[in-house]
């Protein structure tokens, strides 16, 4: 069975509270082997600590201020990002970014925030994942004063123009249950750029895939994103499990 990497699953969220450890099994049983566990805020932090040490040969946990966290205390939250950096090793710093959809009242605490977190990043060699929404060119525009910064556009939200320009710069595209919707143009983009710049990824408990469209998301749902794209890209599910699953772990060094 192929083995395949979770690179973006919220399992330690309250939508899992009732049944976490059947997800898990299930998870496993799909050989969706390794799950990336990004960081929301400091209200989250302790459940995601608590489900990685569960799971320490399976699961990663990933440290940074997600931007729809960015409220008036956003200095206090990058404070305890950049203390909790310095007293343990990571794999990697998210979710971080830019989110104009909910909210631009703090547009500019957003911007703050987000490159604060790039420069940890570059400061500890570590890649990061990237949350954009309605925000692209603002996220170039930062990305371009943090060289040598790589990591995943996570459910991204960009044309191939923009796929091929984040490509460049070192980054891997987050392809999840989007890539299935009817229409879906992250479709058109997994086609030109290929597998080889893709890594697969749930976003659990949200985004689920056709056809449990609507329903939790779990990272058991792994294979059929994989086989989805497996049909997109004429190849076998095999190849597209073993090329994603070795961008996750080069990317993360794991
Ligand atoms: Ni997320």
């Amino acid at each position: 069975m192929s083995s395949f990497v979770d690179t973006h699953g919220h399992l330690y969220a309250e939508e899992f509270d009732s049944d976490r450890d059947e997800v898990v099994a299930r998870a496993l049983a799909q050989g969706v082997e390794t799950i990336i566990l990004p960081d929301i805020d400091s209200s989250t932090r302790e459940r995601m600590y608590k489900l990685e040490a569960e799971y320490k040969d399976n699961m990663y946990a990933l440290i940074g201020v997600h931007p729809t966290s960015i409220k008036e205390d956003y200095k206090q939250e990058i404070r305890l990002v950049e203390k909790e950096l310095l007293q343990r090793n990571f794999i990697g710093v998210g979710e971080i970014g830019l989110d104009y959809y909910w909210d631009t009242s703090m547009r500019d605490e957003q911007i703050y925030s987000f490159e604060y977190q790039l420069g940890l990043a570059q400061d500890l060699h570590l890649p990061v994942v990237i949350h954009s929404r309605k925000s692209i060119d603002d996220i170039f525009i930062s990305l371009k004063r943090f060289s040598g910064v790589q990591g995943i556009l996570h459910c991204f939200p960009g044309d191939t123009n923009h796929a091929k320009r984040a490509i460049d710069m070192g980054f891997k595209i987050g392809v999840g249950g989007v890539v299935t919707f009817k229409n879906a143009k992250l479709a058109e983009v997994v086609k030109e750029i290929g597998v080889e710049n893709i890594v697969l990824e749930t976003d659990a408990p949200y985004l689920t895939p056709a056809p449990h469209r609507g329903k939790r998301n779990e990272s058991s749902y792994i294979p059929i994103i994989g086989n989805f794209i497996a049909e997109l890209t004429e190849q076998p599910i095999e190849q597209v499990a073993q090329i994603t699953t070795n961008n996750a772990k080069s990317l993360f060094k794991i």
